[in-house]
């Protein structure tokens, strides 16, 4: 039987933070929930970082409460949190109704400090200590943990990052941790031949390799160049079993769109699944309800655009 690969769809999230226009939140539920209709492993709902700095997630405790009737036990809900104000934001949501609304926490830091200061206003050594109690009061709610490391092969202000810079971060992440560290090529920059080095820098770094899976490791791509793909292919060899993708290849980056043009977002799922269809690797997920979920996302944002309420975006 052949091997399976694990799909975290985050077009509610990833996608929808970038896009110039604001999405009803009704609309959003119904994109979760044809996402969860198509057995993605898990759907990265939604983020509780400043509504001020983020509009277009500015519903997140709204949306959560709404997408809930929709959760399939097999299906993992994540939602991204930045900090203290973000988990009680989460852990508030939780309690208005009865019951824990997300499985897993995604927190966010970066391989550049440039980056990672304007993504969060924090150095990477202040974002993680940031982390610490965040980790603990979500460990005691039961909620896995998803560390996002951002710029692992190039940042959008400093240009190529070294592999050993993101082992660096790894490092100091591995003593959180984290159920997964998830690899964000934000801008990307990443080709066949270089995201490999990265991979191996991030697997050595890691001090808890005896608990660590296949799973534990995940690959984050955009799609900015038309090279996520062949990248695909590249980290299937190199032992990668997750992914994250977005329905419809939302998520154009900011850096990447020039006037009169949108930038290709996160990969594809469809692309990242037919992939690992053609490595020989299987998924779970049904690609007749998945074009559903893509075809809605699309529509979404096209609509949302013509009628920009909002100016704020997110950073990758
Ligand atoms: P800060 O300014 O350092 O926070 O923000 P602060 O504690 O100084 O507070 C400043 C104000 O923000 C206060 O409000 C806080 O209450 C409020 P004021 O008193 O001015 O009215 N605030 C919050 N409000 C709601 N929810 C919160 C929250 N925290 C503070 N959680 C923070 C730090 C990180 C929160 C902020 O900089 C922020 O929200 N940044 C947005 C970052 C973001 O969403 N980026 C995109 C996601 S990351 C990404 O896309 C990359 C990824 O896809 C992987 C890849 O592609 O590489 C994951
Ligand atoms: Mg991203």
């Amino acid at each position: 039987m052949a091997e399976m690969v694990r799909i975290t769809d985050v077009s509610p999230r990833d996608g929808l933070q970038n896009e110039p226009g604001f999405v009803l939140t009704s609309d959003k539920a119904r994109l979760v929930e044809l996402l969860v209709d198509a057995l993605v492993d898990e759907v990265e709902v939604t983020s509780f970082v400043s509504g001020k700095l983020v509009p277009q997630l500015g519903d997140a405790d709204e949306l959560l409460d709404t997408v809930l009737v929709f959760k399939r036990p097999d299906v993992t809900y994540s939602a991204l949190v930045p900090n203290e104000k973000g988990l009680g934001r989460l852990l508030a949501a939780s309690e208005r109704a009865g019951m824990p609304l997300v499985d897993k926490i995604a927190l966010f830091t970066a391989a550049s400090e440039t980056f990672n200061q304007k993504n969060t206003n924090a150095s990477i050594a202040q974002s993680i200590e940031r982390f610490v109690p965040v980790v603990k009061r979500a460990r005691e709610h039961g909620l896995q943990i998803r560390a996002y490391v951002s710029c692992v092969v190039e940042c959008p202000y400093e240009g190529k990052i070294e592999p050993s810079q993101v082992a660096d971060v790894v490092r100091l992440l591995s003593a959180l941790e984290p159920d997964e560290i998830d690899l964000g090529d934000t801008i990307g920059a990443a080709t066949p031949e270089s995201i490999g080095p990265v991979l191996d820098a991030a697997r050595q770094a890691n001090s808890w390799a005896e608990r660590a899976s296949a799973e534990t490791w995940v690959l984050h791509l955009h799609d900015t160049h038309g090279r996520a793909a062949d990248c695909v292919d590249a980290a299937l060899e190199a032992g990668i079993r997750s992914f994250d993708s977005s329905a419809g290849g939302l998520g154009g980056c900011p850096f990447a769109t020039g006037p009169g043009e949108r930038a290709p977002g996160n990969i594809a799922t469809r692309v990242l699944i037919e992939r690992i269809h053609a490595k020989g690797f299987e998924t779970r997920v049904n690609l007749d309800r998945l074009d559903r979920a893509s075809h809605l996302a699309r529509e979404l944002v096209d609509q949302a655009a013509e009628d920009p309420k909002f100016g704020g975006r997110g950073l990758g």
